[in-house]
């Protein structure tokens, strides 16, 4: 029984859940009155307890978003890298923990246009003249941007923020409007900022491990997850919904990149 105990209390520690919650341990004597049915019913309730409780009811997230509201942008130099699909995915992530607001900063208003293909998304979206009417109703802000910020704008941008999410797609032509970002993100000491791999292309193809390795040996702040480059985002654009919408038999690997991306917010902020 100790053992049982035990081995769940470090594995609990291990996946940093609080230690106070890990099971008091209850000596062999304690348990030797019980049969060998009680036994294991004992050892059974206490692990589903415990990860039902810490693992189903998502407790760091949930923990997360009691009061804090967030403020995401989502920038690059480059065009066509995924900021505006990124935007929309993290924004309906969001959504599902408490009211998010997708500001579309992009004058081409391509998010404001996808939400308009399709019967319209769970979160707002509004523009900048409506921001600030809008921005007090909503826990979260996801800001989509569109053209290659200038210099100035880009300080603006990640000092108005909690985190600038700079998708790049790991493609020789797109990783040069990168190096530039990433230039002018060291220019004006922003450390507020995590690159987020879009479209990666499936292995064995070398190109998202290879920029990804080049990335972490330069010290640039990468967030865990990739997103794969599927098919199913496309079809979300076109039919005017998030992917988790979308009929197509990759829609669940798409959505659950951008979850992941999005669970991984609340650690980097
Ligand atoms: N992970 C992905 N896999 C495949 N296609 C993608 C992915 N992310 C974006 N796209 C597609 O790439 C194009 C550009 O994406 P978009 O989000 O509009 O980029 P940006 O806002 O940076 O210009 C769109 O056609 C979009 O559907
Ligand atoms: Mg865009």
């Amino acid at each position: 029984m100790l053992y049982y105990l035990q081995v769940i209390a470090l594995l609990g520690v291990a996946r940093g859940r609080p230690f106070f919650i890990t099971p008091v341990p209850i000596s062999i004597k304690t348990s030797a009155p019980l049969n060998r049915c009680g036994f294991h019913t004992l050892v059974f309730l206490s692990v589903f307890l415990y990860f039902y409780l810490f693992e189903y009811s998502n407790f760091h997230t949930f923990k997360n978003i009691q009061g804090d509201c967030m403020i995401i942008t989502v920038a690059s130099y480059k065009g066509g890298v995924g900021k505006t699909t990124t935007a929309v995915h993290l924004a309906a992530f969001l959504q599902t923990l408490a009211p998010t607001l997708l500001l579309d900063g992009d004058d081409t208003r391509n998010a404001t246009a996808w939400s308009q293909r399709g019967k319209g998304f769970s979160f707002k979206v509004a523009d900048e003249v409506q921001a600030a009417r809008f921005a007090r109703d909503f826990t979260h802000t996801v800001i989509d941007t569109g053209q290659r910020p200038k210099q100035v704008d880009l300080k603006v941008l990640s000092e108005g923020c909690d985190l600038l999410v700079v998708p790049a797609v790991p493609a020789s032509l797109d990783t040069d409007g990168l190096v530039l970002m990433l230039q002018a993100l060291h220019d004006i000491g922003s450390d507020r900022y995590r690159v987020l791999l879009t479209k990666v292309p499936p292995p064995p193809e070398p190109e998202g491990p290879q920029l990804r390795a080049g990335l972490i040996a330069q010290g640039v702040p990468l967030f865990t997850v990739d997103i794969p480059r599927l098919k199913a985002f496309e079809k979300a654009a076109a039919a005017g919904v998030p992917v988790s919408e979308v009929n197509d038999s990759r829609a669940k690997r798409a959505w659950d990149a951008y979850t992941a991306a999005g669970k991984e917010l609340f650690t980097h902020v």
